[in-house]
């Protein structure tokens, strides 16, 4: 009886078993390992089903000028995924339930531009690296990952690392700037911010790294433009901070519009398949850029639509972004035998890869939460609020005008940024909306209150030439102990699409700060770009400079506190500041000239304003002598420089310091200085404290060939810190 009892249940078991294979697939097992939930998949797929899912189209209203998409009335339940311009998580989970409830139920993948946060808007990424805090900026992603992702976001096409040097190019501002290792720092800072430790994590997003790769060498500064980039830049500028980021985990990267040198971001089959999927072994996938496949007719390299669908994919975008070319084309492409069933089978498997990972298919709904209970959080607006005064930067202090002493009792306030909210929020601000900024005058307000009175006078708009309003701002600087004169750009000025001919600020603002200099008051010009400006007429007018960027929505109150000194600024720049337009291109690193005491320019200094680095606090640092562990170390070897710094002022501050490297002869031409390692520390007044930066050789010191591999040579090198320059040796 037992034994017929115990027979029976195992029947029973099996059946059971049967019966739960055939209601759940496999795929749908949360317990089941990734990849064996994708093979299943893909094993279920048509082919209509498997093409769905290379495409993304949009949902809602994009409101990026540049990239109207046609309005999709009838969204494929199949579709890979979608650009989703809306906040709204019942009408992202309507969409997601009519996936969800489609034949295999294959959840969409809610794509944004979350740049720099989604309504607690944070400062412009330029500016984020100026905070030298890549702790913080981990955290500002972080906030913006949990906002995004309970308004039904799922992967953000973000960070930027594209190493930019031409401050014409609007797009500076989305990036670190001009270093390479700055922007593998910050970004790989962005991704873990977004995708957490886990990608299934609550809130976290996956990033999108982009764009792929040397954007930023547009020729002229001009976007969407032609871009020459030898192999050798390629391999030791433009790529280092995405293998940075690919090693760190971030899921996705977006094709760039550039051509470069030829072969077009999106269509370049050496960079997208060889480097990025053979070499770094990424098992993401990468999405085209907004039209970018179509636009390989217009960059001369497809004769038509599907010659560029055909371009594209085979080089490894497995994601059409909106142009609808791979919806269109990749059947009949698979049925001549262009395209192999393999590659498609690979690409979808990328595609699910990331949906899996994100635990899309276990968790595919967003969790309603209320607006007030989801933005704009305390804890979030404080990282908002730090990451805002870290990032600006004390360019100028002539006999400690700055912070404002009690002495100040009248301040005039001037300036088209002065009373300006939408301004500071910077260009892809997302959700952002002003009502949440603080502008300058209300962070002023707040913080002198009735300590000093505040006379706000606009003075002129941010360009044309009506001088009305100079008179009224001349009489308030005539009755005030200082001018704040607050200038700058319009947000829409750099962003995508934003390039300039010039980096100086129209000629309107310079003239009303040459009217303010002539109350012979003391003048503090305060800064809000995206992008380094063209100061060379204006610096010489002001006591005090402070760039304070885009600095979001807690703008107005980091910099009152950085004008009255409750906060000590620390930022110090990611990107130089050309004295002139034409100094550009002029970065840091710049490879060693045949005769660096000449080749000047005869009509300009050779130097720029500010290099990267450039930033000054209301305390003194002094830097003791740099100590090395040995003079001569073995390529195998470690070795460990450091140098003692000492608070030598009043208060207390927060130094940065960048040690840099220098290899002055090898095989190749190597830049005067490249940074190697960064370090923040705050400091008591008297205080001292070592910083030590341990070299390895290898990862320091090695150069790339034009091919990627690396090569560490015996020889005599620099290490370079503050202005000191101390020579140490390797050998075999
Ligand atoms: C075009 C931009 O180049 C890219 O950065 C952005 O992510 C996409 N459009 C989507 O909006």
């Amino acid at each position: 009886m037992k034994r017929i009892f115990a027979l029976l249940t195992i029947l029973a078991f099996i059946q059971i078993s049967v019966l739960a294979q055939v209601k759940s697939p496999v795929y749908k097992d949360k317990n089941a390992p990734v990849e064996t939930r994708i093979k299943d998949l893909v094993s279920k797929m048509n082919l209509e089903e498997k093409i769905l899912q290379l495409n993304q189209y949009t949902a809602g209203q994009n409101t990026n000028i540049n990239n109207i998409g046609e309005a999709m009335k009838s969204i494929p339940a199949g579709i890979g995924s979608l650009i989703y311009f809306g906040a709204d998580p019942e009408y992202r989970n309507a969409i997601q339930k009519k996936a969800m409830e489609s034949r295999l139920g294959i959840p969409i993948l809610f794509g944004y531009d979350v740049i720099h946060g989604f309504r607690t808007v944070y400062p412009i990424s330029l500016a984020q690296a100026c905070s030298w805090d890549p702790a913080l900026v981990t955290e500002a992603a972080a906030v913006a990952a949990k906002e995004a992702n309970l308004s039904g976001v799922d992967w953000t096409f973000s960070p930027m690392i594209d190493v930019a040097r031409d401050a014409r190019w609007g797009r500076v501002s989305e990036g670190y700037g001009e270093d390479p290792y700055t922007n593998a720092t910050f970004g790989v800072a962005t991704v873990q911010g977004y995708q957490g430790k886990n990608l299934s994590d609550p809130y976290s997003i996956a990033a999108c790294l982009k764009h792929y790769v040397g954007y930023g060498e547009s020729e002229g500064g001009r976007d969407y433009h032609y871009s020459d980039i030898s192999m050798q830049s390629l391999w030791e500028t433009y790529l280092p901070p995405y293998e940075a980021c690919v090693k760190a985990g971030a899921a996705t990267l977006m094709s760039s519009f550039n051509d470069i040198s030829g072969t077009p971001g999106s269509a370049n089959p050496y960079t997208l398949t060889d480097v990025l999927k053979k070499q770094w072994k990424h098992d993401g996938f990468v999405v085209s850029d907004w039209d970018a496949v179509n636009q390989l007719i217009a960059q001369g390299v497809a004769a038509d639509r599907k010659e560029a669908g055909l371009k594209a994919f085979m080089a490894g975008v497995e994601m059409d972004m909106t142009d609808n070319i791979y919806f269109q084309n990749l059947k009949q492409l698979i049925d001549e035998k262009k395209i192999p069933m393999a590659k498609i089978d690979d690409a979808v498997s990328r595609i699910l890869r990331v949906k899996f990972r994100l635990g899309l298919f276990d968790q595919p709904y967003t969790t309603i939460v209320d607006e007030s209970a989801r933005y704009l959080q305390p804890e979030s607006k404080a990282v908002a609020q730090k990451l805002a005064a870290e990032s600006m930067v004390l360019l100028k202090n002539n006999s400690n005008t700055l912070p404002l002493t009690a002495s100040v009792k009248q301040i005039a306030l001037i300036g088209p940024m002065a009373d300006n909210k939408a301004n500071l929020l910077g260009s892809w601000a997302a959700h952002g909306n002003e009502k949440d900024v603080e502008s300058i005058a209300e962070g002023l307000q707040k913080e002198f209150d009735s300590a000093a009175k505040i006379t706000t006078a606009k003075g002129c708009d941010f360009d044309g030439n009506d001088e009305k309003g100079f008179a009224e701002a001349v009489s308030a600087a005539q009755a005030s102990d200082v001018i704040l004169v607050c200038l700058g750009e319009k947000r829409e000025w750099s962003g995508e699409n934003a390039s300039r001919s010039t980096i100086a600020l129209p000629a309107i603002q310079e003239k009303l700060v040459q009217e303010l200099k002539k109350t012979g008051k003391p003048i503090v010009l305060i800064l809000s770009n995206g992008r380094p400006l063209e100061l060379v007429r204006l610096e010489p007018l002001a006591d005090a400079m402070v760039e304070i960027w885009q600095p979001g929505v807690a703008g107005g109150s980091s910099l009152a506190g950085i004008l009255s000194g409750r906060i000590n600024p620390s930022g110090k720049l990611s990107i130089t500041f050309p004295l002139t337009t034409g100094q550009i291109p002029t970065y840091y690193n710049m490879r060693q000239s045949a005769r660096p005491y000449a080749g000047k320019y005869q009509d300009i200094p050779t130097e720029p304003l500010y290099w990267l680095g450039h930033g000054l606090s209301y305390t003194t640092f002094a830097y003791g002598d740099v100590k090395l562990s040995t003079a001569s170390i073995k390529k195998t070897d470690k070795l460990t420089v450091e140098v003692e710094v000492s608070n030598t002022g009043k208060v207390a501050g927060t130094e940065t310091v960048l040690w840099y490297i220098n290899d002055p002869a090898c095989t190749i031409s190597r830049p005067v200085k490249e940074l190697k390692y960064f370090e923040k520390k705050e400091l008591a007044a008297g205080a001292k404290t070592t910083f030590k930066f341990e070299i390895n050789p290898m990862r320091d010191l090695s150069y790339t060939d034009a091919t990627g591999k690396r090569f560490l040579e015996a020889g005599d090198y620099f290490v370079m810190v503050n202005n000191q320059k101390v020579k140490f040796t390797v050998t075999e």
